[in-house]
């Protein structure tokens, strides 16, 4: 597929490995290794309670980072006797898909580099979108603080492959900022949240109708909405095909 580089999978180093806090997303959040492992844990919960996540799902995990969540799919599942079917992490930070594809990457467990463009993260990339996903082939879609970084073409184009990705009773579980009575998208509001918003795209955020259009446009439809409780503020939002 176009903008897609494989990378070698390679065998699992050790049950217990983390990424180097150099490449922990989420500022000073995921810093400590027991909250990192923790809130990882929690999320596949939430997965499986929300998005009906079992050991058979193909999960596709966009914007894995170095891989905090197949950290705790790790944990919940393989820690435990068990597998998952399929574990997709990709994204488009080349030295975090490396870390992970050479420490976390094993049976159920595969990374992808993405080489889009995101102003923030790969300017450089091309322009053309990609998940790196069949059409149908995924039964839960996470996105964890993505659409927190997305400008308002990538956002409707993006929630558009999501749909196409997804197969027919999957759900996709994404974080982003959405506030009510604010313009439709804005980049770094001032004096919005608990960070001061530095360069490109660091916090962008909907007004709610506006994301929600989005949703709709995509002919995907909203399953459950929780305002404002994940990092920094953001909501959670789970979506379906509707
Ligand atoms: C704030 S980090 C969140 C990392 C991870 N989801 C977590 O919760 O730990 C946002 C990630 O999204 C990735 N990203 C941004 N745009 C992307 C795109 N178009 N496709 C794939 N990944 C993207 C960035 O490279 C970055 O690793």
């Amino acid at each position: 597929m176009f903008g897609k580089k494989s990378v070698a999978k390679q065998p699992v180093k050790s049950s217990k490995v983390l990424p180097p806090g150099k490449y922990r997303m989420g500022g000073e959040h995921f810093k400590d290794d027991a909250a990192f492992i923790r809130t990882a844990v929690q999320d596949v919960q939430r997965l499986e309670a929300y998005c009906g996540l079992t050991t058979d799902s193909r999960l596709l995990d966009w914007g894995c980072g170095a891989g905090r969540l197949a950290v705790g799919v790790r944990e919940r599942f393989v820690a435990e006797g068990g597998r998952i079917a399929d574990y997709h992490g990709v994204d488009i930070q080349p030295e975090l898909i490396e870390w992970a594809d050479a420490n976390l990457a094993g049976p159920g467990f595969r990374f992808t580099l993405l080489d889009v463009a995101n102003e923030r993260y790969n300017p450089d990339g091309t322009p053309e979108r990609t998940l790196g996903a069949e059409p149908g082939s995924v039964d839960v879609f996470y996105a964890y603080s993505v659409f927190s970084h997305m400008n308002d073409d990538d956002t409707p184009a993006y929630l558009r492959l999501i749909a196409d990705a997804l197969s027919p009773s999957g759900r996709a579980f994404v974080t982003c900022f959405v506030e009510e009575d604010v313009p439709g998208w804005e980049e770094n509001p001032d004096g919005y949240g608990p960070l001061e918003w530095k360069g490109r795209l660091h916090c962008t955020r909907f007004a709610r109708w506006h994301f929600e259009d989005h949703v709709n446009g995509a002919r995907l439809a909203v399953d459950r909405f929780e305002y404002g409780r994940e990092t920094d503020g953001q909501s959670l939002y789970v979506l379906r095909h509707r």
